[in-house]
């Protein structure tokens, strides 16, 4: 079974792939680390990630970077969504994603176009999401709770910015599939959203659309 669950920055939806993994047995790969990577690798290269020939150099970025924590960064996070507007990034990091879904037995993916690009023929797509205010409620909390020095409206301002550069870019834009469910986390607590998720699962392995 494959698991699609895209939505924007900080919804929630790295919680309720990991939950949905958990659930059902499968592997999982958060897309977002690869751009993170590649971000990152830009970075330490001293290239400019706004340059797709830059960006594209550090897709080859050694596989040990995925565990470095400084790719979970906010900082990280802002060179990931602007690598990932050039299509020779996308390109360059298909194939790897196709892969992971189509391995025996199946998996979860989570990103911006699981549903649409990655694997439009998923059995199970989540669209998870949560207003902008909320989000970046729960970022700035979690951001304090790390000892963070950050304000609610710098955060507010950071998600508007990721919000608008994924959902308008040209290729691959975050975008929910016709058939995605749409988990609106907004007024769920955590325990809520993961059960209506497994619950949607759930439905969609007794009757297969
Ligand atoms: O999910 P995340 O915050 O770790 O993702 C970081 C950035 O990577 C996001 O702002 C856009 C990009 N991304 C993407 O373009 N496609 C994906 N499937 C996953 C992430």
């Amino acid at each position: 079974m494959i698991i699609a669950v895209d939505g924007p920055t900080a919804s929630g939806k790295g919680t309720i792939a990991k939950a949905l993994a958990d659930r059902f047995g499968l592997p999982m790969l958060d897309t977002g680390l690869l751009y993170r990577a590649v971000g990152y690798q830009t970075q330490l290269n001293h290239g400019d990630a706004d340059k797709a020939d830059d960006a594209l150099a550090a897709c080859s970025f050694p596989d040990s970077l995925l565990d470095d924590p400084a790719l979970r960064y906010e900082t990280t996070g802002g060179l990931a969504s602007r690598v990932s507007i050039h299509p020779a990034v996308r390109a360059a990091l298909f194939q790897r994603q196709v892969d992971f879904a189509g391995q025996p037995g199946g998996a979860v993916l989570d990103g911006r176009d699981i549903g649409t690009v990655i694997a439009p023929h998923a059995d199970a797509k989540l669209f998870v999401t949560a207003t902008a205010a909320e989000r970046a409620h729960r970022r700035h909390a979690e951001m304090r709770a790390r000892g963070v020095d950050v304000t609610y409206e710098a955060v507010l301002a950071d998600i508007h910015a990721r919000d608008a550069r994924d959902t308008g870019r040209a290729e691959a834009p975050l975008l929910r599939a016709d058939d995605a469910m749409l988990l609106d986390t907004t007024a769920m607590d955590r325990e809520a959203a993961i059960a209506a998720a497994i619950a949607f699962v759930e439905g969609k392995v007794r009757r297969p659309s």
